[in-house]
């Protein structure tokens, strides 16, 4: 039967305006080294506790309250100021619906995490990006100056996706001060690796809200557990933003095992530390360029044959990302340390690849 296309619903304007992001997840059998997960596994007692799950327990709605309480005493802080999500990911996405609408800006350093160019382009909101130099190091003095009154949110990832550079506290600090009227988001989804954090400044300063996520060091990127951390007047409007019912009781029932198993994550951490060291000192001996990181992955500059490089690592089962679209970051791609074994593998694969594909420096 022929039937006849009418126009049918029609998205908001600025829905259409936006540009979709697919990250690559199709067919990931192999090592990875391309989202920065863990790359071995989550702690024996997480899986413990799925295994113990009962029927009847999902028959019900999950209650982020306990697990909230929890958290909070963890990270040191009080219950009312700490907010369980979906991921990190959500944790962003409440942020910009409770802080942007129309005429305000978003400052972003570019190039950062893709997801706040993303959430802030679902708002009214205008983006704001300010380059850093070629060095990717944080561009403090450039940030400063492009904060006007209607600037409503700074996000910060520190370490920082995909360039592992960080930013230091007083910096931080120096942003915070010279913009009361915005939300700071220091995003530290790589604490672990890293080792300090800004968290102690929620609940004393207003505008400060760091996130963590269980997606990297803990190795529960399936489960999407993150953690939002603000001031409790700020925390009273995002509660007001999202679903109570956003984080699955599956990642509810294991984050109590997750965070009391303590040796799991610092066995994990130190394992790939000591892997980045071995891992940047084998790029050394292959003369590839790469800037030094404080995070689980390292950014290379591979050169204008980056494409081809993936290609070939993926031909053996390993698995890298290609930023060489990222703002400033042509020819570059960034490989997540995992364990030190698997970066072995890892700096097989990538001296067979350059040899395949005849890489000649970066430069080419
Ligand atoms: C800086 C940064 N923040 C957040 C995330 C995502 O975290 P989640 O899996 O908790 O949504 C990533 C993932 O790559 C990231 O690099």
């Amino acid at each position: 039967m022929n039937s006849v296309r009418t126009q049918g619903p029609q998205p908001r304007e600025l829905i259409r305006r936006m540009r979709e992001y697919h990250p690559p997840l199709g067919d990931r059998s192999g090592l990875r080294l391309d989202f920065n997960e863990n790359t071995l596994a989550c702690s024996p007692r997480v899986l413990e506790v799925l295994g113990q799950i009962s029927r009847a327990e999902l028959t019900m709605y999950p209650e982020r309250e306990p697990a909230e309480r929890l958290i909070a005493d963890h990270l040191k802080l009080k219950p009312a100021q700490v907010l369980l999500t979906n991921g990190v990911d959500e944790a962003i996405h409440v942020l910009c619906q409770t802080y942007l609408g129309a005429g305000d800006e978003v400052l972003l350093p570019v190039p950062t995490y893709s997801m706040y160019a993303v959430y802030a382009s679902g708002t009214d909101a205008k983006l704001v990006e300010v380059q850093t130099d070629a060095d990717f190091r944080f561009p403090l003095e450039a940030l400063l100056a492009k904060i006007t009154p209607a600037t409503k949110v700074i996000a910060i990832a520190n370490p920082n996706s995909p360039t592992g550079q960080v930013v230091q506290r007083d910096d931080i600090l120096r942003v915070v001060e010279a913009a009361p009227q915005a939300v700071v988001l220091v995003d530290e989804a790589y604490f672990h690796f890293y080792g300090q954090t800004v968290i102690d400044l929620v609940g004393r300063v207003p505008n400060v809200i760091v996130m963590r996520t269980f997606s990297k060091a803990y190795g529960l990127a399936g489960l999407r557990l993150g953690v939002l951390a603000a001031d409790e007047e700020q925390m009273r409007w995002m509660r007001r933003v999202i679903s109570p019912y956003s984080v699955n009781s599956l990642a509810l029932a294991c984050l109590p095992a997750a965070i009391g198993d303590q040796a799991y994550i610092d066995w994990y951490a130190d394992d790939v530390l000591a892997a980045r060291g071995e891992f940047t000192a084998a790029l050394d001996r292959m003369d590839v360029r790469y800037w030094p990181s404080e995070a689980n992955f390292v950014l290379t500059h591979i050169g204008p044959s980056h494409a081809e490089f993936c290609r070939a690592m993926r031909e053996r089962g390993v698995l890298v990302r290609d930023r060489s679209a990222d703002p400033g970051c042509d020819g570059c791609v960034r490989i997540t340390i995992g364990t030190r074994k698997h970066m072995q593998r890892g700096v097989l694969a990538m001296e067979e690849c350059l040899r395949e594909i005849e890489w000649m420096g970066d430069a080419e």
